[in-house]
């Protein structure tokens, strides 16, 4: 039996010596120590041993046992530490290779305008005021004054769900809403998304953006409409812009007026970009109608008001002398990428 044992230990080793996998190494240690395995067969044989051998063969069994156990752990931490070293020779990093740069992202032009704008009438202490983009008729065409047979109120203009709502063509609704909610003094802009049924071509945009103004107060009078916004031109377009006030009509506002500024590329000579007038455009304002004052529960006899109405991508388009508003919708990088600043 001692024999038996020995030459058990020396196959074994042998075996364990090609085990190459922890699958392997549990297969062979169920054949040697599992409940039939090779040393519980031969401890069962120990019963036909004579008595006084048994402890010795006992104590040798139990020697062999341990032998084993313990070759067994040690080829389990040999695979275990052999695993590692190849995982670490595969996910090896290369920590000199140069990294990749992110692309930072960027404001769009319309949106630097913006802020622009914001800022220039925050210094003047106005309140920014939002509005929704799809608003009722009655506050974007009846509180405004908008005779029922006004040209804009036509379908082929306006973008309407049903009787009652549309895709707002312009922002003065938000005019509307502040003077319902609010009693003068009312010192406000909001900036916002506007749509019309237009064509889309390099001076016309379906959706574009509006800024309005709103100012109501007692005494309020076009000498404040005046300084407002040729403060605002000055700091927009540089201290060297002129601007002019054309009479205009627009049935919210009496007396109504657009505002030219010196165009900037040939300073009033007359160029291709101003079309030869040597003035552009910007924007259109006026003193609020006693009607639009009385609709919003202010008291037209006590205050009165001036607002105004400017395109914020007509603005964009002048400042960074772009020639057509197309570019402000599309998002080709080639386009938007020059105004990282
Ligand atoms: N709502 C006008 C438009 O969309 C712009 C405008 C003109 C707004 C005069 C005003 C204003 O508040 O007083 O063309």
């Amino acid at each position: 039996m001692k024999e038996q044992l020995k030459e058990i230990q020396a196959t074994f080793v042998q075996k364990l010596q090609h085990v190459a996998d922890a699958q392997e190494l549990e297969q062979l240690r169920v054949e040697y120590l599992g409940k039939t395995g090779v040393l519980k067969e031969i401890l069962r044989g120990m019963g036909k041993l004579p008595k006084e051998e048994r402890p010795v063969m006992g104590a040798l069994a139990n020697e062999v046992r341990d032998a084993l156990e313990e070759s067994i752990e040690g080829k389990r931490q040999e695979l275990k530490d052999r695993k590692l070293e190849e995982q670490i020779g595969r996910e090896w990093i290369d920590i000199t290779l140069p990294g990749k740069r992110p692309t930072l992202g960027h404001p769009h032009p319309n949106s630097l305008t913006t802020r622009e704008i914001i800022d220039v009438f925050h210094s003047m202490g106005f309140v920014l005021e939002d509005g929704p983009e799809i608003d009722t008729v009655a506050n974007n065409f009846d509180a405004l004054n908008s005779p029922p047979d006004h040209p804009s109120r036509d379908f082929s203009d306006t973008f309407y769900f049903d009787e009652t709502n549309l895709l707002r063509t312009h922002t003065s609704p938000v005019q509307v809403r502040t003077m319902m909610k609010q009693a003068p003094p009312i010192r406000m802009i909001t900036i916002g998304r506007c749509f019309r049924n237009d064509a889309l071509d390099a001076t016309h945009s379906p959706m574009f953006t509006q800024c309005e103004g709103l100012v109501v107060d007692e005494g309020i009078t076009m000498g404040d409409l005046k300084g407002t916004l040729e403060q605002m031109v000055q700091l927009l377009f540089g201290p060297e812009t002129q601007s002019v006030f054309r009479p205009h009509n627009f049935p919210f506002t009496e007396p109504s007026a657009e505002v030219d500024i010196t165009c900037f590329k040939c300073k009033g000579a007359g160029c291709r970009f101003c079309s030869g007038t040597g003035a552009i455009e910007i924007l259109g304002c006026g003193m609020v109608h006693p009607d639009v004052l009385e609709y919003c529960g202010i008291d037209s006899e006590k205050y009165t008001g001036f607002a105004f109405g400017m395109g914020i991508e007509r603005v964009t388009l002048l400042k960074y002398e772009i020639d057509d508003i197309r570019y402000l919708f599309e998002n080709d990088q080639r386009f938007t990428r020059q105004f990282r600043r």
